[in-house]
């Protein structure tokens, strides 16, 4: 029987407000005032040491973040800042698997995923690490089976097609993974992804598909999500086209946490692959969510994945906060949220294989931190979680960066760059970085006027006055880098933890329950009170837009 911890919601609230009335909190602001017209060119001028002293390297993975408005003064109240919140405290509660998502009482233990067997992690004094590794083997024998041929569709052909039938958690993990490791990826198997309720999607995904030889993927952790039971009602209908009702066993798996739902979808539940409620959605890549990857890169690949992501775990839980990868990416982007008000954050990874991350990160980061109240309830009057967007480099050079040089806005960023690429095409890796780099360098020092002059030597005095403006950078605009060996799932599997613990650890300064997501349910319920306008069943009161939009669709749609 759960043991339920029930928090004196008095103290908890003060607690709250005790971080951000702190000393630490106010001595941020101060510091911040004092700083501010602070440039980043200069710090690197004065110390030769800035960037070994502000990288921390790990086994595959380089993070430098000296390129940041900060001194080792800024770094110190971070992380006395951390230290008032109770952050060790939070993390001890985090991998101990205490019910921290309060809001819905569930304990939060992605982490329990990703360690090895044998290992133990107590939830209700009882060890979730056996049942982990239990559904890990069934998926191992499952995902080897489609990948040797001897799991076959119901005319004793091999599987050639997977798809992917989810959204969100259930379809940003897998899809983002199986892109960057596309280098691992089999090459008979073809791996696709179908989330959108937009019927275009599987039209287009199933139009080039064979019945017999297809796998479908129903993945959803409350198998309640009616954009993904549609799209699986959909590939359900068009297969029997092809097939007769049994021959579903073959071509339909689940992953859910759900069996009664999968039951009555009409899915064996022996063709299921559960997982908990101790996973969020947009961490349950490391669960049988990440189905889809293990059947294109092959189980052995897929546990290096985990094993990357529980790397990163042993350093999030054992280093000291000056050289601790998620916290200090974490405390980097508390001084520019909430300190400096900067209301976005970009991600740019130069990976075409990773081109997707940006997407997947947005959901972690603004799913989890995008909140104005705090854990119990009480109103935050400071901002929160960023807006988060980005675009693979080096596309989004020709495309947003002239708002990052020369814009009125400070946008932090992070660049994600691999050292080393799978694809050689002549020296094109090496034109990749260097963009990347002088990005970096590029944003941090900015071009002085006497630089600009130089270069407008030849230019007429009346032009000068015109052109000189416009071609000055400001600078100053903050970055981190990650630079990665190569894109492997070992180092992918860290870069992918360590956002996940940016994201806790955010929360917990800004004393949020970063594992619950009440934001999207409201759109949710409205759109199933519109659906049955859209055919003329039903007429509720809104207000003279919406319901002048509905009236244009009656009016203007043809069955
Ligand atoms: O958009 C809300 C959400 O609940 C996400 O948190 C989740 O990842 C997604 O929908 C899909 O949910 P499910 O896996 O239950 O279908």
């Amino acid at each position: 029987m759960a043991v339920r911890h029930v928090p004196d919601l008095r103290f908890v609230v003060n607690r709250q407000q005790e971080i951000n009335a702190s000393p630490a909190w106010a001595r941020l602001h101060q510091h911040q005032r004092a700083t501010r017209h602070m440039h980043m060119k200069e710090l690197f001028e004065q110390d030769p040491e800035r960037f070994s002293r502000f990288s921390v390297r790990l086994e595959g993975l380089l993070f430098d973040y000296s390129k940041n408005r900060v001194t080792d003064r800024t770094l110190e109240l971070l992380f006395d800042l951390a230290e008032v919140a109770g952050l060790k405290d939070w993390m001890r509660k985090l991998r101990d698997g205490e019910r921290i998502n309060v809001s819905e009482g569930r304990a939060v233990l992605h982490t329990a995923l990703r360690l090895p067997a044998g290992a133990s992690c107590m939830l209700d004094k009882e060890n979730v690490v056996p049942a982990v590794q239990n559904v890990l083997g069934r998926l191992e024998t499952f995902s080897n089976a489609v990948r040797d041929g001897s799991w076959t569709g119901f005319t004793g052909k091999r599987i050639t097609d997977v798809v992917n039938l989810g959204i969100g958690g259930s379809d940003l993990g897998p899809l983002v993974v199986a892109e960057a490791l596309a280098p691992y990826m089999s090459p008979d198997l073809r791996i696709h992804f179908v989330s959108n309720v937009d019927g275009q999607q599987i039209a287009r995904t199933l139009a080039g598909l064979n019945a017999e030889t297809t796998l479908f993927i129903v993945a959803s952790k409350s198998f309640a999500t009616p954009e993904t039971l549609l799209n699986a009602t959909a590939a359900r209908r068009w297969f029997l086209q092809f097939a007769a009702e049994e021959a579903i066993a073959r071509h339909f798996v689940a992953v859910s946490t759900n069996e009664a739902a999968v039951r009555e979808f009409g899915i064996d539940p022996e063709n299921m692959f559960g997982f908990w409620d101790w996973v969020g959605g947009r961490y349950s890549v490391w669960s049988a969510i990440g189905l889809p990857v293990m059947l294109g890169i092959g189980f052995t690949a897929f546990r290096e994945f985990l094993a990357g992501a529980h790397q990163l775990d042993e350093h999030f839980f054992s280093a000291p906060f000056e050289r601790n990868i998620p916290v200090i990416m974490a405390l980097l982007g508390v001084w520019y949220n909430t300190f400096y008000r900067a209301h976005t954050h970009a991600i740019m990874p130069y990976d075409h294989g990773l081109r997707r991350l940006p997407a997947y990160i947005q959901q972690l980061d603004m799913e989890s931190n995008g909140k104005r109240v705090g854990r119990y309830g009480e109103r935050l009057d400071f901002d929160t979680g960023p807006v988060i967007w980005g675009e693979e480099g080096v596309n989004s050079q020709h495309a947003f960066f002239q708002l990052l040089h020369q814009g009125t806005r400070l946008v932090p960023c992070d660049f994600i760059v691999p050292m080393n690429s799978h694809y050689p095409v002549a020296d094109q890796h090496k034109v990749l970085v260097a963009n990347c780099f002088a990005q970096t360098e590029a944003l941090m020092r900015g071009k002085t006027e006497s630089e600009v002059l130089r270069e407008l030597k030849d230019v007429a005095g009346d032009r000068i006055d015109v052109l000189l403006p416009q071609k000055l950078f400001p600078g100053n605009q903050p970055s981190n880098t990650f630079a990665l060996d190569r894109v492997t799932p070992r180092t992918l599997g860290m870069l992918m933890a360590a956002y996940e613990h940016k994201v806790f650890v955010q929360g917990v300064i800004w004393g949020i329950n970063s594992f619950d997501q009440w934001g999207v349910e409201y759109g949710k319920q409205l759109a199933s009170q519109i659906l049955p306008e859209l055919s003329g069943e039903a007429s509720h009161a809104h207000d003279c837009s919406t319901s002048g939009l509905i009236r244009h669709f009656l009016e203007t749609h043809h069955d």
